[in-house]
């Protein structure tokens, strides 16, 4: 009775589905990553070569421009191209062997040399730089794939370990109201709620910018938040994208 189960909860979101069943048994894992970048695609940023419009807005109006950048998720490494053309070191790091393929691909094709590391590696085992060392982490819809609360926390204290002190995180994320994830709503949490979707099997969490901030008062203060709405296609249907990014600076360690 699994499919009942599933259908009750997209009719009634505020239901608690139980992310054991076999259903979810895929989700949100490397298999899927690779198979979305090597055959599905159903994710307009998985053939995308064109930055993220949140990520040219937000980088261009804070004038950043250059110093050490990681890409936290860099899928087909569009947003590192952008950075390094910018004048950043950038360390694409993603976990899936089919997302670096195309980022290495990316990086040969291009007539500059681009400063841009490819890293595979699974950011649950933390992140594999120094204490301090970084200016800029950029996670553009990277970190929103971590549902349960301990693994996104202990993220996201990687997150601020890396980076110096003033260093920027920049947070690029579908919000709460994005049309195509609420109506993939399966659970209502208290920042917002979590998206399902069976053509990926990706689970995913929407915010608005004051939750989101609020959940990372503790390592990080505010500096910016943009607002990017535009119309998009996903696979063949129009919608109406909610995107924002929002930047902080991580606060010193205690
Ligand atoms: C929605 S895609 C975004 C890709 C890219 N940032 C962009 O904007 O085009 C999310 C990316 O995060 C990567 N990812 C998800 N969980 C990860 C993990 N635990 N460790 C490393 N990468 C992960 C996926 O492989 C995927 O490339």
């Amino acid at each position: 009775m699994i499919f009942e189960r599933s259908i009750l909860s997209r009719i009634m979101p505020s239901s608690v589905p139980n992310f054991a069943e076999p259903e979810f048994r895929y989700a949100n894992g490397v298999e899927m990553w690779d198979r979305e970048y090597s055959s599905l695609a159903t994710i307009p940023s998985s053939h995308r070569s064109q930055p993220s419009h949140a990520v040219k807005l937000s980088l261009s109006s804070l004038r950043l421009r250059q110093g050490s950048a990681v890409d936290l998720g860099c899928g087909n490494g569009r947003n590192a191209k952008f950075l390094a053309k910018l004048g950043f070191e950038v360390s694409a790091l993603d976990f899936s062997e089919r997302a670096l393929d195309l980022t290495q691909h990316l990086i040969a094709n291009e007539n500059t040399r681009l400063d841009i590391t490819p890293i595979l590696h699974d950011i649950r085992d933390g992140l594999p730089f120094r204490d301090s060392e970084t200016d800029l982490v950029l996670d553009a819809y990277c970190l929103c794939h971590f549902i349960d609360e301990i693994g996104y926390k202990k993220a996201l204290d990687e997150v601020s370990r890396i980076l110096r002190p003033g260093g920027i995180y920049l947070k690029i994320h579908l919000d709460s109201s994005d049309d195509y994830y609420l109506q993939r709503s399966i659970e209502k949490r208290s920042f917002g709620h979590i998206s399902y979707d069976p053509a990926n099997q990706f689970l995913k969490r929407h915010y608005g910018a004051e939750k989101l901030h609020d959940e990372l008062r503790s390592n990080f203060d505010l500096m910016r938040v943009w607002r990017v709405r535009f119309d998009d296609v996903v696979r063949g249907a129009k919608v109406s994208r909610s995107v924002f990014a929002i930047a902080l600076t991580r606060k010193p360690h205690e």
